[in-house]
């Protein structure tokens, strides 16, 4: 491959999974981060395992002519994996506003410089939580798309919009989105994983929190949904197998002439697993008792979702390889190395 990759929001948790995937497999990296919800430090993190700086530009992608003068500088893109949005689901609901000129003016001026190339590459990061409540579980890719329950949701919703609208018109540019699970984890070597910024939303760092004495205690959000155990299933995906899986699209982007201009992929296990499958295999993986309680619902959580990985493992020749208690081993490793240099640091 001649060219270089963009990756936006390549410091975060699954941008900084991939530039370590894409860096292994021979690409070569260049990272764009506004630093808002990441560290500069997960770039020396990234340095360790590869061995290989990836070139970085601290940018705001809201900053429409900065974007323009990226492109300008980097004349030499051919692809481009844009993670860089803001995801927190409750936060989006407060300020909405925030997540519309966030995740969806940074994606227009991307796009609005990847139509004047010849030929273009983007893959999209986008989410399961486009389905809302599917009516068929396993979730294949052409469940119809729900009314988003949050503005973060609406925003992925019209993020895949927008690459197809503009696929259309912008001869050389080719698409895929990818519609995530749940990703969790760490890389095995513990030097990048999911930083630690404010009260985790999220279940699995919430665990590990609680774990190591963090939290005080893990509410499980309800044990009366109509499902086995009464607590609501997810697919649960290791962050690397996700990281794996941009490097296979990217590929297919750039490799087969043949892959139409745009293509959407769900990136799960296809196993689900209940909050408290979840905390059992946590117990399992780590030796450690969890403390929790069962508290009730919280607002907008869907019962069941888990994908049909059909279409990624046949079309992408991708599919996950990590079972859900080594994934919470990597997670708890990761969390105890981030107590480690807490400790050092005080
Ligand atoms: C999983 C399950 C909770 C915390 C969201 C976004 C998705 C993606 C991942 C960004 C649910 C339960 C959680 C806790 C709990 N976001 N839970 N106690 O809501 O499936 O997905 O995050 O990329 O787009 O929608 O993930 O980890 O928040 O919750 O019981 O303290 O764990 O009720 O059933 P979710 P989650």
């Amino acid at each position: 491959m001649s060219g270089k990759i963009l990756v936006t929001g390549g410091l975060g948790f699954i941008g900084s999974h991939t530039v370590v995937a894409l860096q292994q497999k021979g690409f070569d990296v260049v990272i764009i981060d506004n630093l808002s919800n990441s560290s500069i430090d997960v770039l020396a993190g990234i340095t360790r395992i590869t061995e290989k700086t990836p070139e970085f530009e601290k940018i705001d992608l809201r900053e429409k002519s900065s974007v323009k003068d990226f492109f300008e500088k980097y004349t030499d893109i051919e692809g481009v994996i844009h993670f860089a949005a803001s995801k927190a689901v409750g936060e989006s609901v407060q300020n909405p506003l925030l997540y519309y000129e966030n995740n969806l003016a940074s994606l227009v001026y991307l796009l609005q410089e990847l139509s004047k190339k010849e030929k273009a590459n983007i893959i999209f990061s986008s989410s399961c939580t486009v389905y809302g409540q599917a009516d068929e579980l396993p979730i294949k890719e052409e469940s119809p798309v729900k009314k988003a329950e949050s503005p973060y949701g609406n925003t992925k919703q019209i993020g895949e919009e927008i690459i197809i609208d503009t696929c259309k018109v912008a001869e050389g540019l080719k698409a895929i989105s990818l519609r995530y699970f749940n990703p969790i984890g760490a890389h095995d070597s513990a030097e990048i994983g999911e930083l630690p910024l404010g009260t985790p939303q999220n279940l699995v760092p919430f665990i590990t929190q609680t774990a190591i004495g963090k939290r005080e205690q893990l509410s499980v959000f309800g044990d009366d949904y109509p499902t086995e155990d009464g607590t609501c299933i997810r697919d649960y995906i290791h962050v690397m197998d996700l990281a794996e899986a941009h490097v296979a699209a990217l590929t297919r982007l750039l490799e087969n002439k043949e892959a139409p201009n745009y293509e959407v992929f769900n990136l799960g296990t296809g196993k689900g697993s209940s909050v408290l499958e979840v905390v059992n295999s946590f117990e399992r993986a780590s030796g450690e008792k969890l403390n929790y309680k069962i508290a009730p619902r919280r607002e907008g959580d869907v019962i069941a979702a888990y994908a049909d990985t059909t279409k990624a493992n046949d079309v992408l020749g991708w599919k996950a390889e990590t079972n859900l208690d080594t994934s919470l081993a990597s997670a708890w490793k990761w969390e105890r190395k981030v107590q480690e240099k807490e400790t050092e640091q005080r």
